[in-house]
């Protein structure tokens, strides 16, 4: 159990959570405006000291959902990315100018490797370019971060170098990360001591850490900079971001509530929120979790061998750390039925960490019949897929109305779908495929009329039982851009028909907003 009573935590550790842009921008995570909107709102209730929202000037989309994050969240400071070039910080001051807290974060790499042969630029030219993109960023805001990229693998003396001459030039944030994951824990933690130790003006900044995953150390290594001195630390739920991901919230933040007692320091993190905030990520990227992940992997909480079993009904703390309630795992319950009303639904809403609007508590709650209807047990694990896939879908261009579809082991399967149009409109197609999701698919494709390829599909149950929820997830491409999809229901071929129907909607309103 985690140690209460009297420790003393003489350091808070900041969390700045980077999952809207470095988790974001790794293969397979993209998410698109409403999806990121619900999770920088999750975020803030998680109680991260900054989001970092976004890299602005990488697309008119990423400004916009940065824009829009930063019109909402109250709580937590809101950051954008920027390279340390003017143009990318007017970017990120546009999309950042409402928020309550403004961060710009500019970065430029240190390490000889990316100077020599990305930037092609002197040291003395890195040190120009970061100092000038620091005094440019102080024109609009006053809390601003400086990453050295790389920095793990740069000359220390002149990180310290750059990072005393950026904090005379005002910068408020001083970040040294280890960008491709290369260090050792130990050796990370000296390099960060060494920092704080030599670089002129530290003590008027904040020292913050961003280690990658590549060698599975992000989270040792970020812990040994908090040994170090380090006051904050840059990670994602569920360890997502480029390649093997960057250093995971969730592991970092129960590490130092656990083990308060050995580190006498803690985060302002909500932990009862990880629970949720990890479910919502996995669904809106379409990313699962692996199941033995720390924390927040199904088996986390789950004792298989009989004598863990037997320990745990003795005194949970045999095998336990910490309880599944402090992340906001609740036991899976048949917590509502089909005479449930909407009181019921919303209070269970809010005890699973979900909120949402009076609008999409009409939606929930109409598809929360239908499902209560054809489902026995509806558990909260059920309710929770159900709303969150409600509250972050795109409007509906096209709805499912009637499908139906037949399969045999030698005719392949024949496919029939009737779907509705937003301006009511009914439009039908029949379709002889291969199998039965692919005869549904093409029969959509049919219907729409748009060249779209199924990149991924993902098909699986929500919770255990005959008759459990089944989800689908896939991904489509149109051009050159790439859409997700999420749908459940109790039939599994329904489930990936809404799947699809939810990716091609997600396409269809960002193709008439870009129009
Ligand atoms: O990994 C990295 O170095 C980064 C910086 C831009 C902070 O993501
Ligand atoms: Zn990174």
């Amino acid at each position: 159990m985690e140690k209460m009573g009297k420790i003393e935590i003489a350091r808070q550790i900041k969390i700045f959570d980077t999952t809207l842009r470095d988790g974001e921008q790794s293969p397979g995570c993209s998410m698109n405006g409403p999806e990121k909107l619900e999770v920088a709102k999750q975020l803030e209730r998680l109680g991260v000291d900054i989001i970092e929202a976004g890299f602005p000037a990488s697309s008119p989309g990423d400004l916009e959902s940065v824009k829009a994050i930063a019109g909402v969240v109250k709580n937590s400071a809101v950051a954008g990315l920027c390279r340390s070039l003017e143009k990318d910080i007017d970017a990120a001051w546009q999309a950042l100018s409402q928020a309550a807290s403004p961060r710009i974060h500019v970065f430029l790499a240190t390490s000889p490797i990316h100077m020599q042969y990305k930037l092609k630029m002197t040291p003395d030219q890195v040190l120009e370019q970061a100092v000038a993109a620091v005094k440019y960023a102080k024109k609009y805001c006053s809390d601003v971060e400086f990453s050295a990229e790389d920095a793990f693998r740069s000359d220390p003396d002149f990180v310290c170098a750059v990072f005393g001459a950026v904090i005379a030039a005002g910068a408020t944030t001083v970040n040294a990360p280890d960008t491709v994951g290369y260090a050792m824990p130990e050796e990370f933690g000296a390099f960060i001591r060494r920092l704080k130790e030599h670089t002129s003006g530290v003590e008027k900044a904040a020292l913050s850490t961003h280690v990658h995953n590549d060698l599975g150390l992000g989270v040792a290594s970020s812990l040994a900079a908090i040994a170090a001195g380090a006051d904050q630390i840059e990670c994602t739920i569920n360890g997502i971001g480029e390649r093997a991901g960057n250093a995971s919230l969730e592991e970092i933040v129960m590490a130092l509530r656990v083990r308060k007692d050995y580190w006498k320091a803690d985060t302002r993190i909500d932990t009862t929120q990880i629970y949720p905030t990890s479910r919502l990520v996995a669904q809106v990227t379409g990313v699962k979790v692996q199941p033995n992940k720390a924390i927040v992997g199904e088996n986390a909480f789950a004792h298989e061998a009989g004598i863990h079993q037997h320990g745990v009904l003795a005194n949970r703390e045999t095998y336990e750390i910490m309880t599944p309630e402090s992340i906001g795992l609740q036991k899976n319950q048949m917590v509502l039925g089909k005479h449930s009303g909407k009181h019921a639904l919303e209070d269970r809403l809010k005890q699973l960490g979900v909120t949402v609007t009076v609008q999409d508590l009409e939606r929930i709650f109409v598809e929360f019949k239908l499902l209560a209807d054809k489902k026995k047990t509806v558990r909260d694990r059920d309710i929770e897929v159900l709303a969150r896939g409600v509250a972050v879908s795109a409007p509906e261009t096209w709805s499912l109305d009637h499908w139906a579809v037949s399969s045999s082991s030698a005719l392949g399967a024949t496919g029939a779908i009737q779907l509705r149009y937003k301006d009511g409109s009914l439009h039908k197609a029949v379709v002889l495929a291969a199998g039965p999701i692919d005869a549904v698919f093409s029969v959509i494709d049919a219907i729409i009329g748009k060249e779209i390829t199924l990149e991924t599909f993902d098909i699986g149950a929500v919770t255990e039982g005959e008759d459990a929820l089944g989800e689908t997830n896939v991904k489509i491409k149109h051009g050159d851009r790439i859409w997700r999809g999420h749908g459940i229901s109790t039939d599994i071929v329904e489930s990936a028909i809404k799947a699809y129907i939810a990716a091609i909607n997600a396409m269809e309103w960002d193709l008439s907003r870009s129009a």
